[in-house]
């Protein structure tokens, strides 16, 4: 898979690219990171790519035809119809989870433009797939969101983690089971003993039932919506937002 970013500040992706599971991904080629500078794509000798907004108001608004100009050159022609997405990242689109970052990783080619300053031109929606946000608050840009957009898919990608590994962790569909990890008692507190037992069967049955259990405590909505109305388990029948 390839994600291409468009930002103004390719230089903040430095840090969290360069280590841990998103840099050995690159390494093994099971991913491929690009960026385009918004600024090459800039208007006259000083590379303008921002105006002030008509009608008035705070700040600086990035210009469509320079943000066209950068969609533009992200594309890749080779690329299958359906198989490349453009998205925009902003606080109008629809807000980030797990379930979207399965949608996008089967995309071969995935492009995120990072809007900054007081946003960009309105026009530039209709030239992108869509809009995503990560949550009901503002960012200075669209950097750090296309940073954790990335982290999400690249995991899922094949090859990265332990085989299988991603689909046992939180929200796919329920919260993760408790975890436990040397000294086996720390002050008063001890590790369940069913983990330590040796009996595979009994501990992932643990495991399914603890997973359960946690989820219907603190996030009763994620089996709400994991099951049709038949296949819900017992624990919960009513959708907890009603
Ligand atoms: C300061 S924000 C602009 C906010 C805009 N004036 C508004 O009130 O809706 C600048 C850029 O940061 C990014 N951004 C800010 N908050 C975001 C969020 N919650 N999710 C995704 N991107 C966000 C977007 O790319 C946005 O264009």
């Amino acid at each position: 898979m390839k994600i291409t970013i468009i930002t103004l500040f390719p230089e903040m992706f430095k840090g969290p690219f360069d280590h841990s599971i998103v840099k050995r991904a690159i390494q093994k080629d099971a991913i491929q990171i690009k960026f385009i500078n918004i600024r090459d794509f800039g208007i006259g000798k000083h590379k303008l790519v921002d105006d002030k907004p008509f009608g008035g108001g705070a700040g600086m608004i990035l210009r469509v035809d320079v943000l066209e100009k950068a969609i533009e050159k992200a594309k890749d022609k080779k690329i299958k119809k359906g198989k490349e997405k453009v998205f925009l990242l902003g606080p109008h689109g629809k807000v980030f989870n797990s379930k979207m970052a399965k949608k996008l990783d089967v995309l071969a080619h995935l492009i995120l433009l990072c809007g900054h300053y007081e946003g960009v031109d309105e026009r530039i929606k209709k030239m992108v797939d869509g809009e995503i946000s990560i949550g009901d608050f503002i960012l200075t840009g669209g950097e750090i969101p296309a940073m954790l957009i990335t982290d999400a898919v690249v995991r899922l990608q094949k090859g990265v983690i332990r085989e299988g590994a991603a689909m046992t962790e939180s929200f796919f569909p329920y919260l993760e089971y408790p975890q436990y990890t040397q000294p086996r008692k720390h002050k008063n507190m001890s590790v369940p003993a069913i983990l330590l037992s040796g009996n595979h069967k009994e501990i992932e049955k643990w495991k399914k039932e603890k997973a359960l259990a946690i989820t219907k405590k603190l996030r009763p909505d994620l089996i709400f919506e994991s099951h049709s109305d038949e296949k819900r388990p017992k624990v919960i029948e009513k959708d907890p937002e009603n």
